[in-house]
């Protein structure tokens, strides 16, 4: 099972090279924001199920004295990372800092369990991580992306948000805007990169034959007490360290291995600014409710099995979002290359939401899922277009 965590983390994590600045070794996302001489604010909600999650803003650009009124965004990272996988790129390719000298208020959500939003106002992941982590992206949908979303029209005074997603940041806009469809009308234009929801046709048969067996996989974890992906959350810190100096210390076998094996394409001199903050955390049901997306194909909530499922949902099997009741327009970007999403399994996605006025493929044959937010030539081949879109709503 931990191989199965491995893998999967492996396939998240296989980052581009990246320009980005070693000053910002071992800083949060929001200290490596004011770093870099950008205004820099944390704020923390408490979502309506009582999860404390952080928020880190860039309200304005840094040639900018903040005066005028900006449209606000909300980023929304993907899984097992956090808001820094939008600044560990530095000013000249990171997503939030372009977005801030572009002229809006860049919102940075971090989605309970990471890092920076592993609390709750009456629960202790430690002592009861089988409540803390009782969440999939289901959860984060309605709750912690809602209350963001009302939290930053609140502090902005606009009444919508622009929004971007990464992966799972994708997942949740459409679980949202399909189970309260009253979000739509609060979100202008929803920019989904490498979209994850359909999942029928995974590229990997090992975890197409694993995700068969997920539900057994399932209660097995559950016995033995794991909720919450490991790798992700504990390890992290000891990969941080052991990374801070290379590859001054190329002696350290570890930090080589990540670097040769996951982040080859990341000039060595980065590696230790985005390991600082990703991966971050992460709860295990969130990944198995992926597991049973890649098992039914369909883009359906959690299943808990024929007969639960009849008391929960009144049917045998889990309901599909109702992507048809998304009026929100939403432009699509996905890569050929992604190793997670098939061109396939997008291409279905996009068929079946109603508003979809770009389905951008990035021209760029080997541009993989997690380039998105970390390729060094993100910029030129995503982020341009994306401002395009932005600036048309
Ligand atoms: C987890 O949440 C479900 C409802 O979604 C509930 O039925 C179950 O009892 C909860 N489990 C724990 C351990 O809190």
């Amino acid at each position: 099972m931990a191989l199965f965590s491995i893998l999967v983390t492996l396939c998240l994590l296989n980052i581009h090279q990246v320009l980005s600045d070693k000053s910002d070794v071992g800083l949060n996302p929001g200290e490596m924001i004011a770093n870099h001489g950008y205004p820099s604010e944390t704020h923390e909600i408490t979502t309506d199920d009582g999860y404390i999650i952080t928020l880190f803003r860039i309200p304005h650009g840094i040639n900018d004295d903040g005066a005028a009124k900006r449209p606000p965004i909300l980023l929304m990272h993907g899984f097992g990372v956090c808001s820094g996988e939008f600044v560990s790129l530095g000013p000249e390719r990171g997503l939030g800092f372009i977005l801030a000298d572009a002229g809006y208020d860049v919102w940075l959500a971090n989605t309970r369990g990471t890092a920076f939003s592993r609390k709750h106002t009456t629960i202790d992941p430690d002592l009861n991580p089988e409540q803390f982590f009782n969440y999939t992206w289901h959860e984060i949908a309605i709750y912690d992306v809602a209350n963001s979303i009302d939290y930053i029209l609140d502090v902005n005074g606009d009444d919508s948000v622009y929004y971007v997603g990464h992966s799972q940041g994708t997942t949740v806009f459409l679980v949202l805007a399909s189970t309260k469809p009253e979000y739509n009308s609060k979100i202008r234009v929803a920019n989904l990169m490498a979209p994850a929801a359909i999942i029928k046709h995974y590229p990997s048969t090992l975890i197409q034959g694993i995700c068969k067996y997920v539900d057994r996989v399932w209660s097995l974890l559950q016995k033995y007490r794991i909720y919450e992906i490991p790798l992700l959350g504990t390890l992290r810190e000891t990969v941080t360290t052991l990374c801070a100096n290379y590859p001054d210390e190329e002696s350290d076998p570890l930090c080589a291995m990540i670097h040769d094996s996951i982040l080859s394409r990341v000039d060595e001199a980065d590696v230790p600014v985005i390991v600082t903050n990703c991966p971050s955390g992460a709860g295990l049901k969130q990944y198995v409710h992926y597991g049973q997306l890649v098992r039914d194909g369909g883009f359906r909530q959690w299943n808990y099995g024929t007969e639960k499922n009849l008391e929960v949902y009144g049917s045998e099997n889990p309901p599909d979002y109702d992507l048809s009741l998304i009026t929100t327009p939403v432009a699509f970007y996905y890569a050929k290359n992604d190793g997670l999403i098939t061109v396939e399994d997008e291409n279905l996605l996009a068929s079946m939401v109603p508003n979809v006025p770009v389905n951008y493929m990035v021209p760029d044959d080997s541009f993989a899922h997690i380039d998105f937010a970390m390729a060094d030539d993100v910029v030129e081949l995503v982020y341009n277009e994306l401002l395009d879109v932005l600036s048309k709503y």
